[in-house]
């Protein structure tokens, strides 16, 4: 879809800020360039829709070489969000929006359906927004504005910039859920600059990690965070590698549906016991007669009260003890820690138990990768 060819970008006073970039952006997919400051992100990035030149090499968008296309055919192809946001303060929110179909010769009734789809998209009402000025509006919702400028033309190609890099951690975070929700419905091809390494793992189909110009390792984020090819990799995604990936992985790809440690509310104690000892664990989830999560029983209760189930076991509400088939890994860990369990039971909306994860099934996870350390061009 788009393919950087031994890019060098030279600037006229002699500084080369890329270095021979080859590289393939995957159409439909969230392509993450990230690095220190100054390691041609930005650069890499202007070079695709030629608000820069190129040095030497080429860039491909979609198979054809990008100087061989007409500047309007690019401007409709390739949507752009610039650093720092970026909008025309003197332009209404509506302007603001329009500035590439109006160059692409619209008709004003056009546009403005347009712009209002747009406004909706990105979660701003048409109705409230449209006549606003960018200082009228929170960061977060200019932000919002300059994705739907981005949109504008409806191009398969969006560009953006640190797009959300000027806003607090909170928005931060809820714009990036909801452009992720956006981007399943629109598909687009995108390459995505920022320096947060959790903001790369969370957008990033893949993540292109540059270095002065050049580009150090490119895979997808398990991948990178797995089996970073480096010492300058390892330490720029961080000590807690472990625990990203396993806020990569969701509790369903790693559930266990077929040995659940668990036991009818009717049966008997005798029988819990039996399923304690069969699945060597320390305890069985309890259900009732619609599977639904009731509780747990151990053998401690079952000591106590070596008669009645009901009186054996515990009871809890499963939306206590259980976590959810969306939940991450992470999310599944941290609940266990809280609550000291080594296993934990996965359950639907409505409380029915769909199977278990453990505790080991996470360490297992983390731990891959962490084997070939060593002796790996560190
Ligand atoms: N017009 C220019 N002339 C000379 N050098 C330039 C020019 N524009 C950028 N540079 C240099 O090229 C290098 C790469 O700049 P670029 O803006 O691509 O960095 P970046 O990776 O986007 O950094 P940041 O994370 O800070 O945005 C920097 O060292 C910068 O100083
Ligand atoms: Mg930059």
């Amino acid at each position: 879809m788009i393919e950087f060819q031994n890019v060098v970008k030279r600037f006229p006073d002699g500084f080369t800020a890329v270095k021979g970039l080859n590289l393939k952006v995957h159409e439909g997919e969230i392509t993450v360039f990230i690095g220190p400051s100054g390691c041609g992100k930005t650069t890499s990035m202007r070079m695709v829709n030629r608000l820069l030149s190129i040095s030497e090499g080429k860039i491909l968008v979609e198979g054809r070489d990008n100087k061989d296309f007409p500047a309007e055919e690019l401007r409709r192809k390739i949507g752009y969000a610039i650093q720092q946001i970026g909008l025309f303060p003197h332009f209404t929110v509506l302007d603001n929006i329009a500035v590439v179909p109006r160059l692409l010769g619209w008709d004003e009734t056009r546009i403005r359906k347009r712009v209002d789809e747009l406004l909706d998209l990105v979660g701003l009402d048409p109705d409230v927004n449209r006549d606003k000025y960018p200082r009228q509006l929170s960061g977060g919702q200019q932000q919002r504005v300059g994705v739907a400028r981005a949109l504008g033309a409806d191009p398969p190609i969006m560009l953006m910039d640190e797009p959300f890099g000027a806003i607090d951690p909170i928005t931060r975070e809820v714009l990036q859920e909801e452009f992720l929700q956006i981007q399943k419905e629109i598909g687009k091809t995108i390459i995505f600059v920022t320096h947060d390494i959790d903001e790369a793992i969370k957008m990033g189909d893949r993540i292109a990690i540059l270095r002065d110009g050049l580009l150090e390792q490119y895979d997808t984020p398990d991948n990178i965070l797995a089996h970073p090819k480096d010492r300058f990799v390892r330490d720029f995604v961080g000590s807690d590698r472990s625990l990203k990936r396993l806020g990569l992985v969701r509790v369903h790809e790693l559930m266990d549906t077929e040995k659940v440690p668990s036991v009818r509310i009717r049966d008997t104690v005798e029988k819990a016991e039996q399923v304690i000892k069969e699945h060597n664990v320390r305890s069985a989830f309890v259900v009732d007669d619609d599977g639904e999560l009731r509780g747990w029983v151990d053998l401690d209760g079952i000591r106590h009260s070596p008669k009645s189930l009901l009186d054996a076991m515990t009871e809890a509400d499963y939306h206590e003890i259980g976590v959810r088939k969306n939940n991450t890994a992470r999310e599944a860990l941290s609940a266990m820690v809280a609550r000291s369990f080594r296993i934990t039971p996965v359950v639907d909306k409505s409380g029915r138990l769909l199977g278990s994860i453990t505790l080991k099934a996470l360490q297992d996870l983390a731990e891959q990768g962490w084997g070939d350390e060593e002796g790996n061009g560190s």
